[in-house]
């Protein structure tokens, strides 16, 4: 099921952005809606967990700041002028959405303020409240043989990492092989590649990237150590600037990763992966291998060293897990 952002909720949100409270006859005015369809909308929007107060006599509230996403602003102050941005109040899965667009040349990016089926590697499920956090997908296409793909997760790690680091999140900031952003060994962004399609020498590839923003949530039933950038910075962060540096820094490279390869990157990955030098325990489907990790490969294939000294190659298709010993 999929929900384009309902304009009346738009305004509603925009309204009690400024933490006073506003009574369901006076929202209805503004409108021009009745005060019972004003009372949906705050029921929705209690229901998607978004925090209010409603005092009688008084009104409703925020109880925390809530910035829609806003698909005109972000198109606005893309550098690229020819993506197009499909954006949803609620949709299963961005990614799983964009392989059902009929596309074949254009870029096209899917958002959403929540995903009911967000997925994450390895069939795991991709927490994903209403207005809290980043669900990004990119249909995207490479002017290459899908063999030719190896590195693409490292390079779209990469761009997530330096929008990142570009809101002075320092040194415990490091990108994990093969697709995790980490901040003080604790998840903050994953991504999930799905190869589309190959036709005439171009693939068709949907990008998907979750980043946690503002989600707070201590109880988000979360499998792995997770944090977000407001529990870092301490401050509630705007998400359409963070969509728009993402988006110009992802096309960036892309595009130099579709003119170069991954072996561009290699140096950039060095300098910022947390796993270089480390003991590690690397699980894929078929074994689980102990060693140290000598780096990763001109193909973004990582590289362990053996207790007998071999150095073993894995590609990131093969592995799901990584380990810190
Ligand atoms: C992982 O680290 O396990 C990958 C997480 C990828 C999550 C994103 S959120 C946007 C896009 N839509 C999905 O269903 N998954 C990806």
């Amino acid at each position: 099921m999929q929900k384009k952002l309902n304009k009346h909720l738009i305004k509603i949100v925009t309204i009690l952005n400024d933490y006073q409270y506003h009574d369901g006859s006076t929202l209805g005015e503004k409108l021009k809606i009745t005060r019972s369809a004003v009372w949906k909308i705050i029921k929705k929007l209690q229901h998607y967990g978004i925090q209010m107060d409603s005092v009688k006599g008084k009104g409703y509230a925020l109880l925390e700041p809530l910035t829609l996403l806003n698909a005109a602003k972000i198109k606005k102050n893309i550098e690229h002028n020819s993506i197009d941005i499909h954006l949803f109040e609620s949709i299963h899965s961005t990614s799983d959405y964009l392989k059902t667009v009929n596309q074949h040349k254009k870029i096209v990016i899917s958002l959403a303020e929540q995903q009911t089926k967000g997925r994450g590697r390895l069939q795991r499920e991709w927490y994903s409240p209403f207005g809290k956090n980043i669900y990004f997908s990119c249909l995207y296409h490479f002017h290459k043989d899908v063999s030719e793909l190896a590195g693409l997760s490292l390079v779209v790690s990469l761009a997530v990492f330096n929008t990142l680091k570009s809101y002075g999140l320092g040194d415990l900031l490091r990108v994990k092989w093969p697709n995790d952003i980490i901040y003080d060994n604790k998840k903050l962004s994953g991504s999930l590649i799905d190869v589309q399609a190959e036709t005439h020498g171009v693939s068709h590839v949907v990008i998907g990237i979750g980043i946690n923003v503002n989600m707070l949530n201590e109880e988000a039933n979360i499998s792995q150590a997770w944090t977000s950038m407001q529990k870092i910075l301490g401050r509630s962060i705007d998400r359409n600037a963070l969509c728009i540096q993402l988006i110009n820094q992802l096309m960036s490279h892309l595009n130099k990763f579709n003119a170069h390869g991954f072996s561009h990157f290699l140096d950039e990955w060095m300098e910022s992966d947390c796993l270089i030098h480390q003991g590690i325990t690397l699980q894929n489907l078929a074994e689980k291998v102990h060693g140290k990790v000598a780096g990763v490969s001109e193909h973004g294939h990582l590289l362990l060293q053996l207790a007998n000294g071999t150095i073993q190659t894995f590609s990131s298709g093969d592995a799901f897990m990584v380990r810190k010993v």
